[in-house]
């Protein structure tokens, strides 16, 4: 075996030189080798530089990359060159989000075949289909425990079925997105199973230590995911030995530190990609790598390694784009956006202080947050949401809050007493996740409608779902919503009959899709006609609102803490903006013609069209938003 050269083009030349060889390489593929090999190179030997078989690794991985763009169907290509030539498409106005399980909404994939019409009614441009592929019976962490990334869950149907439905959704202007869970396999995964059996090439797939001498180590510093199903981060072996489980005892970390893992995986990921998958939501970023003496959360390599694997994309599937899943501290989430790691992130941090400002009726950390952590880097965007198929944490930076006067600890635990516990005041019926009783950490579950005070029958509950959803559909990126939210579904206890689910809370905001809902939809006189009918007015809007495109913000500030103001220039016409504000009080507020005098006086509200006169200032009512088309003058 042959270490890596020092000189990164001579290595790029022979293994350019090997796949003219073996296969001939046409001029785009050349073309994309030659511009990210030397990038790859440079990740292997970071990563790998000290292992004798990182330049053979890195050859496979590049041919295989090379064999995957061969067997590229031609529909995928046109839809590379397309990207290629609109590389910013995903920053569009025209952009909405769905994401939903495919059992629970559509019992299968040619159930979520026959929901296109209603995707497309909704105006969705990107549908995020939940964990569906072969993983254990029972309970699987929702699917995130995955047995094969070849087949899909034989419930739901096959590979076949996902392929074709890819297609109709990208007929139907529709990326289809799914999860990439690397960071972990289930216990059934063929890998695993050949690893606790030694057999050879696959011992070090996974980290299994033969007794607690390193998991106590490690255990000094990581922190505790799931303590209600195990605590610390190993679990044992039926054989006595120790495995590395940040999550459930059935996931296995994976090892990152053996390249072949990392070749393993990007075969995987190539496949997936030639299977019509547009944008894949990378799983757990920040557990890939772990160091002894580090939380092993967030370390340098792990973004090293994203890094690798876009580049293998960029080589064989170059319009595949890379969703980070970091809901971790805010200043880490950011460091895993850019275009060469992950173009899109989910928005966690505006996510949990939207949340926390409906509890508090105080936009203080949540105006902080868009003042000063909202900007990215160009050529990539945030995935903002109300909500998601998991807990809500409440992620702020302490030195944040305490900038605001605000204990961070104090805080967390009066949000999760406001949203779980009823304390007086609320409106909210959330259910605590993982609380840990020795860390005092908790989490929050609930749907949208069920967290916001329509479960509660608080007669601010519709306006604070559409407040949230207003919010999420006004920052920029891509707004995502959790389907069924649209028309106000509530909390499903049935979970705690399952016992495969019963120990898991995050299943009461799952609910299977509501029909009964959706069929009153078109209906005003009730709750989800209600929902359904403001929210479709606000993405309408969104569509037609050019400024709410792409991520410039530029903060506006109104002296009264319920009221958050931002607002949305438009390209190329910086003094053209959407000015948006939001009352999360329970009382009306004004805001003041003087609070408005860098506007022309002419302004029109964006959403109906009517002309308004800002010398006679804005009147929100309680938890209600205006969106306002104006003239900055300067
Ligand atoms: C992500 C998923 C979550 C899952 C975990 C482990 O955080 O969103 O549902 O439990 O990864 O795969």
């Amino acid at each position: 075996m042959t270490m890596l050269d020092t000189d990164a083009a001579a290595d790029a030349a022979r293994i350019l030189a090997d796949l003219e060889a073996a296969h001939g390489v046409d001029a785009d593929l050349r073309r994309r080798v030659e511009a990210h090999l030397p990038r790859l190179h440079g990740l292997f030997r970071s990563l790998y530089g000290d292992r004798p078989d990182a330049l053979e690794q890195l050859a496979a991985v590049v041919a295989e990359a090379a064999a995957s763009w061969r067997s590229r169907p031609i529909e995928l290509r046109a839809r590379d060159r397309q990207r290629e030539e609109e590389p910013d498409w995903f920053e569009s106005e025209r952009m909405l989000g769905g994401v939903c399980y495919v059992d629970r909404y559509a019992g299968t994939l040619a159930g979520i075949r026959e929901q296109i019409p209603y995707f497309r009614e909704l105006g969705l441009t990107y549908l995020h289909l939940m964990p569906l592929f072969e993983c254990p019976k029972g309970n699987s962490d929702g699917g995130y425990a995955v047995s094969s990334y070849r087949s899909v869950d034989p419930a739901l149907g096959s590979m076949e079925d996902l392929t074709a439905l890819a297609a109709e959704l990208r007929v139907a202007g529709i990326s289809l997105v799914v999860d990439f869970i690397f960071n972990h396999t289930s216990d059934e995964h063929e890998w695993a199973r050949k690893a606790i059996a030694g057999e050879p090439g696959y011992e070090d797939f996974y980290l299994i230590f033969p007794d607690r001498t390193m998991p106590d180590e490690y255990e000094k510093t990581t922190r505790e995911i799931f303590p209600d199903d195990h605590p610390g981060s190993f679990v044992q072996l039926p054989d006595g030995r120790w495995i590395w489980a940040t999550f459930h005892s059935f996931q296995w970390d994976l090892n990152y530190a053996n390249p072949a893992v990392f070749r393993a995986m990007a075969g995987e990921m190539l496949f997936l990609a030639n299977q019509g998958v547009e944008i894949l939501r990378m799983d757990a970023v920040a557990f890939i790598w772990k160091r002894l003496g580090t939380p092993c959360e967030s370390l340098p390599e792990a973004h090293l390694l994203l890094q690798a694997f876009n580049a293998v994309l960029r080589i064989g599937a170059p319009s595949v784009l890379f969703k980070s899943e970091a809901i971790v501290h805010p200043d880490e989430v950011i460091q895993y956006v850019s275009p060469d790691e992950c173009q899109l992130s989910y928005n966690p941090l505006q996510m949990a202080l939207t949340w926390e400002s409906l509890a508090t009726r105080d936009t203080g950390l949540l105006q902080q947050a868009l003042d000063t952590r909202h900007a990215l880097p160009e050529g990539t965007a945030w995935v903002n949401y109300v909500r998601s198929h998991d807990d809500i944490g409440w992620t702020f930076s302490d030195e944040d809050a305490a900038d605001l006067g605000i204990d961070g600890f104090a805080h967390r635990r009066f949000l999760n007493a406001f949203y779980v516990k009823g304390l007086q005041g609320s409106f909210a019926r959330g259910v605590a996740f993982q609380e840990n009783l020795k860390t005092g950490d908790a989490r929050v579950t609930g749907t949208t409608a069920s967290l916001a005070g329509v479960e509660a029958g608080d007669r601010g509950g519709e306006d604070r779902v559409v407040l949230a959803h207003a919010i999420a559909l006004s920052t920029g990126g891509i707004p995502l919503l959790y389907l069924g939210d649209e028309v106000g579904q509530l909390n499903d206890h049935g979970y705690l009959d399952d016992p495969s689910e019963a120990g898991d809370s995050r299943w009461v905001n799952r609910p299977r899709r509501p029909t009964a809902l959706y069929d009153q939809r078109h209906d005003g006189s009730t709750v989800a006609g209600r929902l359904y009918a403001r929210l479709t007015t606000l993405i309408t809007t969104r569509k037609a609102t050019p400024e709410f495109g792409g991520n410039a913000l530029i903060p506006f500030h109104v002296p009264h803490a319920s009221v958050i103001g931002y607002q949305r220039p438009a390209a190329g016409e910086p003094l053209k903006r959407v000015l948006v504000l939001a009352n999360v009080g329970d009382e009306p507020a004004i805001v003041h013609a003087d609070t408005l005098s860098g506007f022309e006086r002419h302004a029109a509200d964006a959403i109906t069209g009517a002309d308004i006169d800002l010398d006679d200032g804005i009147l929100l009512g309680a938890h209600k938003f205006a969106w306002v088309r104006v003239s900055a003058l300067w």
